[in-house]
Parts: C-alpha cells; structure tokens; sequence
C-alpha cells in the first residue's frame, strides 16, 4: 500500500475521539496524553506505511517485553531514561539549580532495603573471586560543607555482571549495601570490582537492539542513591576509565563527568595496611548534593523496584 493514505485532519479527530475528548469524564491529563500519542502513532504508521503484519508483530514485541518484565531494559536501551534525565537536568537549570554531581539513570536493578551501616560496610560476601575494591569518597554541599549522615545505597554487580536478587545465584542483599557517611561526611566500602553485563540473549530488548544494528552490553559501574535531609536526592553511577563499552552503554548510562580511575595497589606496605595479603584496586567517588529549593522538581523518583523477600 502507497503511505499517506488518512488526511491529518482525519487522524487527529480519531485520536481526539479515542481519548475520549468528547466525554466529560475520565481524567483530563490521560486524555491529553493519549490523544497525542495515538495521533503520532497513527502518522508513523500512515508516513511508513506499516502493514498489519508488522503492526501486529510489534505488538507481540512489546507483549513479550511485558512477559519478560524487562521494559527496565527496555526503557534505558531506547534512550528513554536517559532522556528523562536530559529533561531534569533543564528543568533544574530553569528553577535555578546548576551544580552538584551529575545524574544519571538508576536502571532496572535496585532492590530497597539493604543493610544499613555507619562509616564504612564491606559489600561482597567474601565467595566472589574478583579483585578486591575500596570505594572512598566524602558527601559535601556545594561550598564544600561535609554533609554527615547523608544515606549512600550503592549496588552493583559481580565480577560475572550478575546482581543479587536479580541472578539467583547470590546471597539476599550481595553487594548492595546503604552507608551513613560519619561526621566529616566520608563513606567507604570494601567490596569487589564489578564487571559490565549485558542483555539476556533471549530478552525482546536483545532483539530490538540487533535489529538495529547496536549491541547490547553495558560497561562496568557502581551505582548511587545518596540522600541527606534538606537536599535535592541524587541517582547517579560511576564508570571507569579503559571499559571497552564506556561510550556505547546500550542504556545511555555513562556521562563524562561520572568516569573515575581505578587505581591498582601492588605495593607490599600498601596491602599490608589495608589488612590484605593481596594486591587490591581503589577509587576515589565524591558526591556534591545540591540544598532542596522550593518549586524545583523532585528527584526522589517513585517507580516500581524488586521487592527483597
Ligand atoms: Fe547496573
């Protein structure tokens, strides 16, 4: 079939009368929503003329997305998250706010809950064979004001690229751990070096990607929610510096600013003081909060998480 086959007028008024535009009830905002989306939709269809088995194969695609529970994939592996955080970074700088750690995206694998410790927390449970890490880094205000008691829940995946919870194959809660910075704001973790992962070979966002001619790996990286009363709440991650995929995270993850050097110590005293008997990376990760300001939006993000149990 030839495109261009519905008249734009005709395509706005279907959509206006499937959001239901005409009837009084119903709520304003899903209507306004809606009517938009159907009305884009319906012109990508009719500019690329889509035809009814290629419509309804996407529609099985996103069904299987939905069996699978992987639209946290999904959402991130389309750009879509980290266009979110485009948005909230303007909106910041619009309400005044223009400074502290960069954001970026949290990613489907947060579990709520972990075990909470002051100062310092060891994150592995000691059976991961990878290369033992120290994670150091101080919570500041802007002006540099040490922030203590700020909560710092750090997760990350084992040196296999699996997360606990999500693999099935880690104890509750390895290497996800929620550090109360101490009085100079200064929080560390001993845990181990995570590796990057990638989408599981049957998921539909696997598929997508492919078809599109991208991988679908991410580069190693910690990530962060770090929260303290009166700030802004911040989800951001570290990469590191050397990762074959820094650049091409398929979920868009990785800002310039958020790169950090792992640092290898071989050196005997080194290692001896640290209380180990083998050589041991570090990184050093400092986290800027920016104060809460009235009318500025929020940034503590509601969405669905792994409930631990
Ligand atoms: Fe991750």
């Amino acid at each position: 079939m030839p495109a261009n086959l519905i008249s734009k007028k005709d395509m706005k008024d279907l959509a206006e009368q499937a959001a239901g535009r005409s009837e009084s009830k119903g709520d304003p905002r899903v209507k306004e929503v809606t009517e938009r989306l159907l009305y884009r939709l319906m012109q990508v269809i009719d500019e690329c003329d889509v035809s009814m088995d290629e419509f309804w194969a996407a529609v099985g695609f996103i069904a299987k997305t939905a069996r699978n529970n992987e639209f946290g994939l999904m959402v991130p592996g389309l750009a879509l998250e980290h266009f979110l955080d485009l948005r909230l970074d303007e909106a910041e700088r619009r309400a005044g706010i223009d400074g502290g750690t960069m954001r970026t995206i949290e990613g489907p694998l947060y579990v709520a809950g972990a075990p909470l410790s002051k100062g310092e927390a060891r994150m592995d449970d000691g059976t991961d064979p990878g290369e033992i890490f120290f994670i150091s880094g101080r919570v500041t205000g802007e002006g540099g004001t040490p922030i203590p008691g700020a909560i710092v829940d750090i997760w990350h995946a084992n040196s296999k690229g699996g997360y606990s919870f999500i693999d099935g194959e880690q104890a509750p809660f390895n290497l996800r751990r929620r550090i109360e910075t101490d009085a100079q704001g200064r929080y560390l973790a001993r845990t181990i070096v995570p590796n990057g992962y990638g989408c599981p070979p049957q998921s539909a966002t696997r598929e997508i990607l492919t078809l599109l001619g991208r991988h679908a790996e991410r580069p190693a990286h910690v990530h962060y929610f770090i929260s303290a009363p009166g700030y802004r709440q911040l989800t951001t991650q570290f990469n590191f510096t050397g990762d074959k995929y820094l650049h091409t995270d398929f979920a868009f993850g990785t800002r310039d600013e958020l790169i950090v050097t792992l640092e290898r110590v071989n050196d005997p005293e080194e290692i001896r003081k640290a209380g180990l008997n083998r050589p041991f990376a570090r990184a050093t990760f400092d986290v800027v909060l920016v104060q809460d300001k009235a009318g500025a939006p929020a940034t503590n993000v509601q969405r669905e998480h792994v409930i631990a149990g």
